[in-house]
């Protein structure tokens, strides 16, 4: 441990290329995912991820409310994001702030960009990312949820859409930051991407990096989504095809 002042900074980098979790740079944790857990919605999926849990619900092609959002040539992609009281460490105070209604609009306008939106108009595709347990990168978790529930409610897109969080840490850049590389690292910069073309449909960044960094960055991102679409490819297999998901089932 390092000190500033009164507060303790993890080392996030050893001498050995590890991270505090032992995990190497380009390395992502541990990630499983539940396409269609809840019965209710026209689509579902739970993603837990590191020590993230969130669940995501679809709704639609459907009636828009309110009515004056309707747009006659296709469908509007609406998405709350949110996160619970009991999700971080200090209590959070429940309900949209901010930083929930900025998270929302940028995974509406990816999701946007990837569903075939003129195909259903006047309608409204309705998105719930619910936040249970937050360890950073929640917004990336929340569209790999969203994605995979889009899947499951039978939305036509052009492709699943994968995202991760790639930082710079200890002066390295490192793939899918946990909450201490989140708060002490020198940059944040999560991303999704369409698979098929690798056009990227959400890029912000936090911190600093020169342009040599973010390039390294984006390239470890790509690498990352590449690994996280091969997972939500195979949690939809398991939900609606499980003998071909595991040979080894359908063999007994
Ligand atoms: O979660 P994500 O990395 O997409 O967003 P962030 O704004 O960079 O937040 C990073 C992390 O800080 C979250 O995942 C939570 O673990 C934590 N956080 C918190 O403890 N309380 C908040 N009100 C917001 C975020």
């Amino acid at each position: 441990m390092g000190s500033v002042g009164a507060k303790e900074i993890p080392v996030l980098l050893n001498a050995d290329g590890r991270r505090i979790d032992g995990r190497r740079l380009d390395e992502l944790r541990q990630l499983s995912i539940t396409a269609g857990p809840l019965n209710q919605a026209d689509g579902s999926a739970f993603v837990e991820w590191g020590a993230n849990k969130v669940m995501a619900a679809v709704y639609g092609p459907r009636e828009v409310h309110p009515r004056h959002l309707q747009e006659n040539n296709k469908a509007i992609v609406q998405c709350r994001y949110n996160m619970a009281a009991f999700s971080v460490d200090e209590r959070k105070r429940p309900g949209l702030d901010r930083r929930s209604q900025e998270i929302s609009k940028v995974i509406a306008e990816a999701f946007e960009s990837v569903i075939f939106v003129e195909e259903f108009p006047r309608t409204s595709i309705d998105v719930y990312i619910e936040v249970l347990q937050a360890n950073a990168g929640t917004r990336c978790a929340g569209v790999v949820a969203a994605s995979v529930a889009l899947a499951d409610a039978g939305i036509p897109m052009v492709d699943l859409l994968p995202s991760v969080a790639v930082g710079k840490i200890g002066g390295a850049i490192a793939l899918d930051l946990k909450k201490e590389e989140d708060n002490f690292g020198e940059a944040d910069l999560p991303m999704a991407m369409v698979p098929q073309s690798g056009r990227l449909v959400l890029l912000q960044m936090e911190g600093h990096m020169n342009r040599e960094e973010l390039s390294q960055a984006l390239e470890l991102g790509v690498s990352g989504c590449r690994q996280i679409h091969e997972k939500m490819k195979a949690a939809l297999r398991e939900r609606y095809a499980p003998s071909s998901a595991n040979p080894s089932e359908a063999a007994a």
